[in-house]
């Protein structure tokens, strides 16, 4: 492997204009992308997964924050802001921590993964949870654009979505081309960014760009159902997202890609987070699971046999133990500190 942990910002310096600001790294992207067996053998296809929970604070969104923060630097900005169901806010707090800035993160109180916060916590974040959804907390981060010291890194930054695509690279770079990209949806920046990869590399680098297939939680989708979901509600709380801020961009991606968008159920979703760990070894976030699961319902309906297909896997299961407390727990055996106990405990039939 070439260029390992040197981060995306020297990786694909050709690729993203930073127009004079210096580049920095805490060794985002290079994530794995790994065949799965399971998911291949269910689907006729060649399915392969893009782990983008190795990131450094364990989510996609480090590749687009990395840009983001690059240049608030170079603005010699002191705050960076957000609304998140989690993840950008973990991933902003990391940044600020490292950069000698500071985090003000806001947050729908009650509704992000006990990890995501914890992360903020120990980045030592400036952490405020509003009595809202994240399309409130969004509405609020919008009229602070006119904060001199603050820097809004959410994905309306464009900076975002140029990072981002540097993973529509990475899989070109190790598969030279894909028939399909299946990716959850929430605030609609990922789905926007990976296009606008496939699409300037693909006029680099001789391949026809991918299907983007992009999946949204039953509860939370409003590009699927066509409206603005006032009340969003799903277990997969990084994506329960009601008024898409890229919704626009998501539809150029689904249209100019010949592609189309899904809603899977809470059940999906759960019965893909659960599987992909037991058969692949893959411990994601629910979120991450949407695409997993949206893969599998359609393939019931379209022929994907001998296909190139990647999931992205947006997020690290670590992020949201409660979930598989609830939905992917096994027995504990107590047993003496003694090797007889233990044997019997090995051998129990399940
Ligand atoms: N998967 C995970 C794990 C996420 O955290 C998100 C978004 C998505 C998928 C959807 O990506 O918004 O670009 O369509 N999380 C944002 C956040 C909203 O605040 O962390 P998207």
């Amino acid at each position: 492997m070439i260029n390992m942990g040197i981060g995306i910002l020297h990786k694909y310096k050709d690729h993203i204009d930073l127009d004079g600001a210096a580049p920095i790294s805490m060794g985002e992207g290079d994530t794995p992308l790994i065949y799965s067996d399971y998911l291949s053998k269910e689907t006729g296809a060649s399915v392969y997964l893009k782990i983008e929970g190795c990131n450094p604070s364990g989510s996609f969104k480090d590749r687009g924050m990395v840009v983001a923060v690059c240049k608030a630097l170079q603005k010699n900005k002191k705050i960076l802001v957000c609304a998140s169901t989690g993840n950008t806010s973990a991933s902003a707090s990391a940044y600020a921590a490292k950069f000698g800035l500071t985090s003000a993160i806001i947050i729908p109180s009650g509704n992000i993964a006990k990890g995501k916060l914890a992360q903020a916590m120990a980045f030592g974040a400036k952490i405020i949870a509003i009595d809202g959804s994240f399309d409130d907390a969004l509405n609020i981060v919008r009229k602070l654009e006119n904060e001199s010291s603050i820097e809004i890194v959410n994905s309306i930054n464009p900076h975002r979505i140029e990072g981002q695509k540097t993973a529509a690279f990475e899989i070109i770079d190790s598969l030279g081309s894909i028939d399909y990209l299946c990716i959850p949806v929430g605030n609609a920046g990922n789905i926007s960014a990976y296009w606008k990869g496939f699409k300037e590399y693909s006029s680099l680098k001789n391949f026809d760009p991918p299907k983007m297939l992009g999946f949204q939680a039953e509860g939370a989708a409003p590009i699927v159902k066509g409206k603005v979901i006032d009340s969003p509600d799903t277990i997969a709380t990084a994506i329960r997202i009601g008024n898409p801020a890229s919704w626009k961009s998501a539809g150029i991606a689904l249209a100019e890609s010949n592609g189309s968008i899904h809603s899977v159920t809470d059940d999906e979703i759960i019965e893909s987070y659960v599987n992909l760990a037991r058969k692949d070894g893959v411990y994601c976030e629910p979120a991450s699971a949407a695409g997993i699961a949206g893969l599998l319902k359609l393939s019931k309906k379209v022929d994907f046999n001998e296909k190139k297909i990647t999931c992205v896997v947006t997020g690290n299961g670590l992020k949201d133990p409660s979930t598989s407390e609830k939905f992917a727990s096994t027995n504990i055996y107590p047993a003496k500190s003694e090797l007889s106990e233990v044997l019997e405990a090995i051998n129990k039939k399940v």
